[in-house]
């Protein structure tokens, strides 16, 4: 009995004499831009290169398609479609990362900038159009849940998020009301 114990007393010393050895791991990341910083600078300029090659917009003088119609202009929306991708995976990095469902709305977004990215490689302005109403409706799931200015009888803070124009809008209800 006394044998043992003292063995495992032993054990235990070596165990904490290493733990104690251990240095603490430098940070792979660094997280000091605030979410706010990655949202107006990489995943909304991103959201809005991709927006603004897909679907349609509609003036007095008619509808318009937004359709690139130059190599630069598809360039440009692929570039966007990158950043949003990114940009889902910059909102999972420790120190961003809230919950569950934080996590299942970053994914997401991921998700639809690789939807994207494909669908602008396909040139195929319906998908485009399809997957970019997706997104959009990413965006307002998690700015309705975490952005507290947006909650429920809160006061207004700050600049109002941007949205589509009313047309644009109008279209996009009807097409995820078709959806359903
Ligand atoms: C995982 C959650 C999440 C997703 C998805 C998300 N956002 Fe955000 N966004 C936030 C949060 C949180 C804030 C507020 C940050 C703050 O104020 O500290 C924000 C703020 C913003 C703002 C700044 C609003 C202001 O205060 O003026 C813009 C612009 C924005 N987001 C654009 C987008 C766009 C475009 C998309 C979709 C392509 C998107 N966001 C998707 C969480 C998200």
């Amino acid at each position: 009995m006394r044998r043992d114990a003292s063995v495992w007393v032993l054990g235990l010393a070596a165990v904490l004499l290493l733990t104690s050895c251990e240095k603490p791991k430098p940070a792979l990341f660094d997280t000091s831009l605030p979410v706010l910083e990655v949202m107006v600078h990489q995943i909304d300029p991103g959201a809005w290169a991709f927006w603004g090659a897909s679907g349609e917009v509609a003036d007095a003088a008619g509808s318009k398609s937004l359709r690139p119609t130059t190599e630069e202009g598809w360039l440009a929306a692929e570039n966007g479609a990158v950043q949003v991708a990114e940009g889902g995976n910059l909102m999972l990095l420790p120190g961003r990362v809230r919950d569950e469902e934080w996590i299942r709305l970053s994914k997401k977004l991921t998700q639809d900038g690789l939807a994207a990215k494909a669908a602008v490689e396909a040139k195929d302005s319906a998908k485009m159009y399809a997957v970019g109403a997706e997104m959009f409706q990413t965006c307002i799931a998690c700015h309705t849940k975490y952005v507290p200015a947006l909650q429920p009888g809160a006061e207004p803070v700050g600049a109002p998020l941007p949205d589509w124009p009313a047309d644009v809008k109008l279209k996009q209800e009807q097409f995820l009301e078709g959806k359903k």
